[in-house]
């Protein structure tokens, strides 16, 4: 195994990959493309990607084939229930993307009361571990039946009565005539270290590159604020301001009771605090966002 370079495994193509690209390149990383090859290798840190399918890499990280992966908190959560939690390599982040659920869906045509309605029923499904454990807990007795994509076609085929499959926009539900009547798991993109040990060189990497997507994660949710408002309302708007530190207060050229307030939120700035600070005594009230911070 490689001593110096940093190995981690992600995956080859799909929605979560495109997300975990691009917060790669946000991160810095100049990624030499080997389209095709196993291997993409970073050009200004020692980090080698490892490119695979999503369903290898909790046993690669396990394994210590990857010293790190990322990789959907369904595909991990499957494949640690199915090796009955003996081959859980550590969850070390949140990445905060590829949010998604995994929902039992029915036929538009069905009725649904409640999870009973799930027992003695064949639900198709790529998760049969999660669901499994789930309908344990809830005393429900189905069977599953386990597919590898077109998960959804399953009850048009008369091979299933239900699926339960990840949700992310609801379009794949809504072509195929499906309704989501349940979410049994909440999903996003996870950062995964193996419980091998590492050279001295592989963890420098590991907490600077931790300490990157921290900053990427923090300059996304932090948002740059200003507005216009009388004098006398400053002591309401700053309460209004979501996670702001002192903000910077500068007078208006001929306008003796107006001020301009500018402030950085370190979180985030919904429409309903926008409307709050109007209604507080705001105007021209701007978000804008912040490219790079380093506190
Ligand atoms: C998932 C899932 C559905 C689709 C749902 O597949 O299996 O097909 O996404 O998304 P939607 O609600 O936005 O339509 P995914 O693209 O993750 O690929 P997979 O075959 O590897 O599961
Ligand atoms: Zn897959």
């Amino acid at each position: 195994m490689e001593k110096t370079r940093l190995r981690i495994a992600v995956q080859k193509k799909g929605r979560l990959a495109d997300d975990t690209f691009a917060l790669l390149k946000a991160t810095g990383l100049t990624i030499k493309e080997n389209k095709g090859g196993l291997f993409y290798r970073i050009k200004n840190l020692p980090i080698d990607l490892l490119l695979v399918r999503d369903d290898d890499i909790p046993g690669f990280v396990f394994d210590g084939v990857a010293d790190l992966g990322i990789v959907g908190a369904n595909v991990y959560e499957e494949y640690a229930l199915k090796n009955d939690n003996q081959r859980r390599a550590q969850c070390i982040q949140k990445l905060g993307f590829s949010h998604c659920n995994l929902c039992l869906a029915l036929p538009n045509t069905e009725g649904y009361a409640d999870l009973n309605d799930f027992n003695d029923k064949t639900i198709a499904t790529s998760y049969p571990n999660i669901l499994q454990t789930y309908f344990k807990k809830g005393g429900i007795s189905a069977s599953t039946l386990e597919m590898h994509g077109s998960v959804e076609v399953a009850p048009k085929l008369g091979i299933a009565d239900a699926i339960c499959d990840i949700v992310s926009s609801g379009a794949t539900l809504e072509a195929n005539g499906l309704q989501n009547v349940k979410t049994i798991f909440s999903s996003q993109a996870l950062l995964l270290k193996t419980t091998k040990d590492l050279s001295t060189e592989k963890k420098d990497t590991i907490t600077k590159l931790l300490s990157r997507f921290e900053g990427v994660r923090q300059s996304k949710e932090t948002k740059y604020i200003m507005m216009n408002a009388p004098r006398s309302a400053l002591p309401a708007l700053t309460k209004l301001l979501p996670g702001a530190e002192a903000p910077t207060v500068m007078h208006l050229e001929g306008q003796k009771d107006s001020i301009a307030i500018h402030a950085v939120c370190r979180e985030s700035v919904f429409w309903e605090t926008m409307e709050s600070l109007k209604t507080a005594g705001a105007s021209s009230i701007l978000v804008l966002p912040i490219e790079k911070m380093l506190a």
